[in-house]
């Protein structure tokens, strides 16, 4: 495995970061891990209920502790929760140990694919276009930080795993990693 290093995916909710993910980790023989399933394991709750009871301040320390543990040990591909790559200080810890993909959706993408979900907090009695594209207009410039962005369009889980596997070659070439 020529890559080394914990594959953490960003991008905003819809992106297809959990599904791509599963794909991404069975195709690099990684075990893949979903941030929010382990925020939701180590608090017995969903992340609705903990946005419910605790509010978001909360949720975020709680996702700033799993991430963080998250990103040491064995290598593995990591979904992030939408979140989590806008924390300074989970950023920089991704920077320092893992690679980064953005799965970049256009708007018209992440309405569809969140429209049928009633789990997201963020989007719970939205406008969820207007509410995606504000998360765009203030997300878009620091999930450009991730070393690698990858278009998510309508393709398949698989193709995306494959385009993102490429695109980690290349990138893994450029910075004179060799297999
Ligand atoms: C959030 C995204 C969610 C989850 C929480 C907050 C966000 O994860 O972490 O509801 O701030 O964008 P997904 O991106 O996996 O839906």
């Amino acid at each position: 495995m020529p890559i080394g290093q914990t594959i953490v995916l960003v991008g905003l909710m819809g992106a297809g970061k959990s599904r791509v993910g599963l794909e991404l980790a069975k195709l690099m023989g990684l075990s893949f891990v979903d941030a929010d399933r382990e925020i939701e394991k180590s608090a017995g709750m969903t992340v609705q209920e903990i946005f419910e009871r605790y509010g978001e301040k909360e949720f975020r320390a709680g996702e700033k502790k799993v991430m963080l543990r998250l990103l040491t040990g064995e290598v593995k591909v990591l979904a992030s929760g939408g979140g989590a790559f806008m924390q300074p200080e989970i950023r920089a810890e991704i920077k320092e140990k893992a690679i980064s993909v953005w799965l970049k959706a256009d708007l018209e993408t992440l309405v569809a694919r969140t429209s049928r979900t009633t789990h997201r907090p963020l989007l719970a009695g939205a406008d969820r276009a207007e509410k995606l594209s504000d998360l765009m207009d203030a997300r878009y410039p620091v999930y450009a930080q991730a070393d690698i962005t990858v278009p998510s369009d309508g393709s398949s889980p698989a193709e995306m795993a494959q385009r993102i596997r490429e695109a980690l070659l290349r990138h893994a070439d450029q910075q004179g990693v060799h297999a």
